[in-house]
């Protein structure tokens, strides 16, 4: 056994201790989009810090906590705080998480982020359901000795993002009235946001819409048997895009200001899986 999964089975023995709930679905809550948390019934709640050899979150715009609970009475667990690369956790730490929700039952991730619009037609506020990803800037969270209790040494990722249900999220955004564009996401490593000329280069290479995160947690995703989706909020153009400077700032207040809408979007979407 891998220390990675025997760290990973002490945690999931530390939170049977405090809940049984088997959740059905698992949530990614980004940047500026906790909100979600407002609806959900919770059963129970559980720190990182409290599970041990766990990564806690230090970014100030996320909490660093489970939340277990229940949308349409259906469980789920909701990541209400993500874990970045850029805070210094290895890639492997980084997708702990993830990981570990799949070892609580998990059969479907919805991963959710902010991202900066590299595709013309994509606006401040806009959401895009990601079609697929470019990870060629960050290191794979699948290196090093493979866990082989959770997935392959070689997986496949011909189809990380599900089409099944993002054509859930396209019927349930029709009836919501929600415009929802659709994408390629590159993750880059951050914590700084990009030149003008690296938004070119990524441009070229068939990125439309850049961000810090996500691409690496759906990769262990799919290794780990996940079924994934991915909905990005559009807080801004990117870099060169516009002309404006970028802030953490007006990414948050973008993204609070998209909340309704995307609460909506994942009820609706969690009542149909
Ligand atoms: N670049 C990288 N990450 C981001 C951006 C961006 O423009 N906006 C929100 N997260």
């Amino acid at each position: 056994m891998t220390s990675v999964y025997k760290n990973l089975t002490l945690c999931l023995e530390q939170i049977r201790q405090k809940t049984d709930i088997i959740p059905k679905t698992a949530l990614v809550l980004g940047s500026g989009l906790n909100k979600f948390t407002d609806i959900i019934d919770i059963v129970c709640t559980i720190d990182y810090h409290d599970l041990t050899g766990f990564p806690v979150s230090t970014n100030p715009m996320h909490n660093g906590r489970f939340i277990f609970g229940y949308i349409h009475q259906k469980p789920i667990v909701a990541m209400d705080g993500r874990i970045h690369y850029y805070e210094g956790y290895t890639m492997q730490q980084v997708v702990m998480p993830i990981r570990l929700m799949k070892m609580l039952g998990a059969e479907t991730l919805i991963l959710s982020n902010a991202v900066g619009g590299i595709k013309k037609d994509l606006n401040v506020g806009d959401f895009m359901i990601i079609n697929d990803h470019i990870t060629s800037f960050v290191p794979s969270p699948l290196i090093g000795k493979n866990v082989h209790e959770l997935g392959t040494r070689f997986p496949d990722m011909s189809h990380v993002y599900n089409k099944e249900l993002n054509d859930i999220i396209k019927q349930c955004a029709k009836e919501l009235n929600i415009d929802i564009k659709e994408g390629i996401y590159l993750q880059t490593t951050g914590p700084n946001y990009e030149t003008p000329a690296e938004i070119r280069a990524y441009q070229t290479l068939g990125a439309d819409a850049v961000g810090m995160s996500t691409a690496c947690e759906a990769m262990a995703a799919v290794h780990c048997g996940f079924k994934v989706c991915g909905i990005s909020c559009i807080t801004n153009k990117a870099s060169g895009i516009s002309a404006e400077p970028l802030s953490d700032e007006d990414v948050a207040i973008v993204a609070s200001q998209s909340s309704d809408n995307f609460c909506k979007l994942i009820k609706s979407l969690i009542k149909s899986i």
